[in-house]
């Protein structure tokens, strides 16, 4: 008779569907990212009293299908998580929690009640929020923008704060916007006393980044 995997060969097996489903993703939300994500809320997860298990699961998992690159759609990615743990017989409780972690981490303007929380999915969203701010997330920002075609500028689009979810997600402003609508405010709603450590040095970097960009978008920098 097999016997059942263990966690340990669940995660690598996990690492290998994830790599090869995120083949051809935009390189903000590649497999790199998500092995940003997992290392961090791994590091995280240290001082925090979680199942490890779900927290790597939940990491390692959270993106498997964007709805930005699904056409807005917010079920396939937790199908295709359920479909491959169950495949690997995982339990359910397991299943289920890494299922609401897919569908409660993203941000999406911020402005909604979230419908469920756990110390687990705290972990992972503050790993995910760490990867959109400092220089990484100044590099994914621009990718993303590239991605869509968006202007990296423009003066005369003001940065949209309090948007609906449904504004968000339609947006179609300059990258620039982005930090005033998203990036900028992550460092005060981290959940974790590390993660909130971590993104104060990557949200100064941020500001002084932007400020070094209108220096030069103005060519202040000239005398
Ligand atoms: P979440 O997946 O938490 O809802 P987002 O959908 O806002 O977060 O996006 C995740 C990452 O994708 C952002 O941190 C950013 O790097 C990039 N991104 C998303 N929307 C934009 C945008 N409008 N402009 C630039 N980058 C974006
Ligand atoms: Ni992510």
């Amino acid at each position: 008779m097999k016997t059942p995997a263990t966690h340990r060969e669940i995660i690598l097996q996990t690492i290998g569907f994830v790599k090869s489903e995120l083949q051809s993703a935009e390189g903000g939300h590649d497999w790199w990212h998500i092995e940003r994500v997992w290392k961090n809320a791994v590091a995280i997860a240290k001082s925090e009293a979680v199942d490890l298990f779900v927290v790597e699961l939940g990491a390692l998992l959270h993106d498997i299908a964007d709805s930005k690159f699904h056409h807005g759609d917010e079920t396939i990615g937790v199908q295709k998580a359920r479909a491959f743990l169950e495949g690997l017989y995982v339990e359910e409780s397991v299943i289920g929690h890494v299922c609401e972690i897919i569908s409660n981490i993203s941000f999406k303007g911020g402005n909604f009640t979230r419908a469920f929380y756990s110390p687990e999915l705290a972990v992972v969203q503050d790993a995910d929020r760490l990867d959109a701010i400092g220089a990484i997330g100044i590099a994914r920002a621009f990718n993303y923008g590239g991605f869509k075609g968006r202007a990296m500028y423009d003066p005369a689009v003001k940065p949209m704060t309090g948007m609906t979810k449904e504004q968000y997600k339609n947006s179609t402003a300059p990258t620039v916007n982005h930090f005033y609508e998203k990036l900028l405010l992550l460092k005060d709603r981290m959940n974790t006393e590390t993660g909130r450590k971590m993104a104060q040095r990557r949200h100064l970097f941020m500001e002084q980044y932007l400020e070094q960009f209108f220096m030069e978008w103005e060519g202040a920098d000239s005398a």
